[in-house]
């Protein structure tokens, strides 16, 4: 596997496996890997002649200074993980390569910016736009792969970041869980042992309010699940939405339940976590 740290060197790398032919997947990530991101690594060494990881701690995306300092890093065991894969480049840039002073580029992310994640995280989805076009422009993949644990994330970069390059197609991969149901997550590695067994639980409720999309009203659905949490000392619901799988427009009474998607995002002690699943 080629470790590169450079912009310039990896520009030249990815001109010289394009000049050969060869088909680039690429999986953008902030490291700390576990089972979710490996299972994106596979997916694209499957599709592709070259697999390219990024390991970038994206600053522009913390609107919480402290959860920027305290993101786990753990280069060494990253980097092992991605040899064994059979990962053949490693981009590990530095902030001042990726968001040089010129760099000026900046998205009108609309109504997608407005809603769960983005109305909570005012200008995450701004510093995840900038990071992952850059990092698009330096690498040119064909092929990139997301999470759907991310799913905001997945539809901003595929509606607003990717039609920016042309033959460039974004595949959604399936979360990837524990199996209490927890949505493997690199902030898991924060939690207490009580804060991870209490997180494990919020799964199930999940599915269990989806499952009564449609057959009880919004309030009484979000009024149950904030009563379920609230049995648990550790946990703090911050919102529980429904929204439609193609818009994230929120849902409408009356509407076909299994068009929707039900969103979570809840404190674990201090780690904000986030969850989503499609209602059946
Ligand atoms: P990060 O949280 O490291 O996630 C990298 C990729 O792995 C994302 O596409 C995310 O959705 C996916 N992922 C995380 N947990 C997963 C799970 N349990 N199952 C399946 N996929 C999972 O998301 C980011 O980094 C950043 O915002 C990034 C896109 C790299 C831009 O900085």
């Amino acid at each position: 596997m080629k470790i590169i740290q450079s912009v310039a060197q990896m520009v030249l790398t990815m001109q010289d496996f394009r000049s050969k032919n060869k088909s680039i997947g690429f999986v953008p990530t902030m490291g700390a890997l576990h089972e979710g991101h490996l299972a994106l690594v596979r997916k694209s060494i499957s599709e592709n002649d070259i697999t390219v990881v990024s390991i970038f701690v994206n600053p522009l995306q913390f609107n919480n200074p402290d959860d920027f300092l305290k993101y786990p890093k753990m280069p060494e065991k990253d980097r092992l993980m991605l040899e064994n894969e059979g990962c053949d480049v490693l981009f590990t840039p530095v902030k001042d390569e990726i968001f040089p002073p010129e760099y000026k580029k900046s998205f009108q992310l609309g109504y997608w910016d407005t809603v769960m994640e983005g109305a909570f995280r005012p200008g995450h989805f701004q510093g995840v736009a900038r990071v992952v076009y850059r990092l698009f422009e330096i690498i040119q993949p064909q092929r990139a792969y997301f999470g759907l644990k991310d799913y905001q994330q997945f539809m901003i970069i595929s509606r607003v970041v990717a039609p920016y390059f042309q033959d460039l197609k974004i595949l959604g991969l399936e979360t990837v869980r524990e199996k209490s149901g927890l949505a493997l997550s690199s902030r898991n590695l924060r939690l207490t042992p009580k804060q991870y067994s209490q997180a494990s639980q919020v799964p199930e409720l999940l599915k269990k309010a989806a499952d009564m999309l449609g057959k009880k009203t919004l309030q009484e659905i979000k009024e149950w699940f904030k009563a379920e949490l609230s049995k648990y000392s550790e946990l703090r619901p911050e919102y529980l939405e429904f929204a439609h799988a193609d818009t994230l427009q929120p849902f409408v009474e009356g509407d076909t339940p299994s068009k929707y998607r039900v969103f979570v995002s809840f404190y674990a002690g201090e780690v904000r976590l986030i969850d989503n699943m499609a209602v059946q």
